[in-house]
């Protein structure tokens, strides 16, 4: 191995890391990343030789489990066969993963894009609406994410909004509205209720082309909504001339029990975004999908939107390898059946710990919510404690299961619960049991 810069000879590869490059959405102080050095199926290694079970297959991505032998085989023969060629040209593989999407997205959708994020996908999409529509103002909701970039950002509803807010790094025309939630179902009781204040907004706005959903919200709570919602919110949007935009960039890939959660409601949407799981995060791939309408607009319309990586060979490749792996291992027919296993051996935990508030969930996509008391439903944390730097609870309940080898993502007062689709039963008792030790911080300091 060739020497270190001089400077850098004393330090360990994590003390590199984050005194030379940035650690994502947190001041740079006090960030100790660890050090992972493998990774195979539901687990990752870190530099000591620790085995970790990743039951939020990282960022709710990993869906086929780490180092797929198919998709590092189908990256390896794509590099070998054509690396690069500029977006204008045709490619085989930009071809090939196009006939497997036809077979796996909502009917009628049927023109992509392909970009390299969720956060690039959605700038595309919210671009695709803006020009079809000539209208500016985009409809989002409060517990969601949409990415980090201008609109993406301005898209977003969650605390993560407003870092970007005041230096004008989230561009505005987006509106909020609240999504269902039936554990906390304030302002609003029903879907209905939710739809006919969207109704109201609609009515008394001018110039909105579209409204962007997670169809079930994921980082902010893995939120189901009632199956009148959808239907309801499509027609809703027929009846305004809005364009209906589903962000599947975390819910797709078989991570509640359907290729994509809209799927469900048998609903389809103008423009379906997803990205993560389409390479089982193996490669940074982002898809656009829209259908006949809005592709029609742009024979005679500029496309006005391009960038160098777009349709990458080296992306799309592992996207065809993954869509014949979950295939091949029925993964989305195990995550469907894997929901009711899920929804017991989780919803047991609100027997034993009194700080458990909520379980809920599709497929394998739950979140465990955590409260002071049962009653009044009070959180360990929220956006605004977050937002003031205040120490969050649900960090120690994520520390402890770490000492215990389950990695998972905490979020306010909630943990996400979305590993690999490839986890075993076994695997679960596992993260329960981590789990059990892990909640007596919570139950401490709960109202019995
Ligand atoms: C629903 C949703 N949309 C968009 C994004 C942004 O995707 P990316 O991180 O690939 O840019 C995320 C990322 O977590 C997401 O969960």
């Amino acid at each position: 191995m060739p020497a270190l810069d001089s400077s850098l000879q004393n330090l360990s590869v994590s003390e590199i890391v984050a005194k030379h490059t940035f650690g994502t959405w947190r001041p740079q102080k006090g960030w100790k990343p660890m050090h992972v050095v493998r990774a195979d199926g539901v687990y990752f290694w870190d530099v000591a030789g620790k085995r970790y079970l990743d039951m939020s297959a990282q960022l709710m991505c990993s869906n086929l489990g780490h180092q797929n032998e198919a998709v590092v085989e189908a990256i390896c023969r794509q590099a070998r066969e054509l690396c690069f060629v500029a977006p204008g040209h045709a490619t085989t593989i930009r071809a090939k993963l196009t006939e497997k999407l036809l077979g796996v997205v909502p009917q009628g959708l049927e023109k992509f894009f392909y970009a390299t994020s969720g956060t690039e996908a959605n700038e595309c999409a919210i671009k695709i609406a803006r020009l079809m529509t000539g209208k500016r103002k985009v409809i989002a909701r409060y517990n969601s994410y949409h990415g980090s970039t201008a609109t993406s950002s301005a898209l977003t509803g969650d605390f993560r909004r407003w870092f970007a807010e005041p230096v004008g790094c989230a561009v505005d025309d987006v509106l909020h509205a609240p999504e269902c939630n039936p554990y906390r179902p304030e302002p609003f009781k029903t879907a209905s209720d939710v739809i006919d204040y969207y109704d109201y907004m609609l009515s008394n706005e001018a110039h909105v082309a579209a409204i962007i959903v997670e169809p079930i919200v994921g980082t902010n709570g893995i939120l189901v909504p009632p199956d009148d919602y959808f239907p309801r919110l499509r027609a809703l949007c027929d009846q305004h001339g809005i364009l209906l935009i589903a962000d599947e960039v975390m819910s797709g890939w078989g991570r509640t029990g359907k290729w994509f959660a809209i799927q469900h409601w048998n609903v389809t949407p103008d423009i379906l975004v997803t990205a993560k799981g389409v390479t089982s995060a193996m490669a940074p791939l982002g898809v656009v999908a829209v259908n006949r309408k809005v592709a029609d607009h742009f024979e005679d319309g500029w496309f006005a939107h391009g960038h160098t990586y777009e349709s990458h060979a080296l992306t799309l490749a592992p996207a065809v390898a993954a869509i014949d792996e979950y295939r091949r291992l029925n993964l989305i027919e195990r995550s469907a059946q894997m929901e009711s296993v899920f929804r017991q051996k989780l919803s047991a935990l609100k027997d034993r710990h009194p700080s458990v508030g909520d379980v809920r969930g599709k497929g394998m996509f739950f979140a465990v919510e955590l409260v002071k008391d049962r009653k009044t439903k009070e959180p360990f944390g929220t956006f605004k404690d977050k937002y003031a730097r205040k120490p969050m609870v649900i960090d120690q309940v994520v520390a402890k299961l770490a000492e215990q080898s389950v990695s998972m993502i905490g979020w306010m007062s909630h943990l996400v619960i979305a590993p690999p689709l490839i986890l075993t039963e076994g695997q679960l008792d596992d993260c329960v049991a981590a789990l059990d030790e892990a909640l007596k911080i919570t139950d401490a300091l709960a109202k019995g």
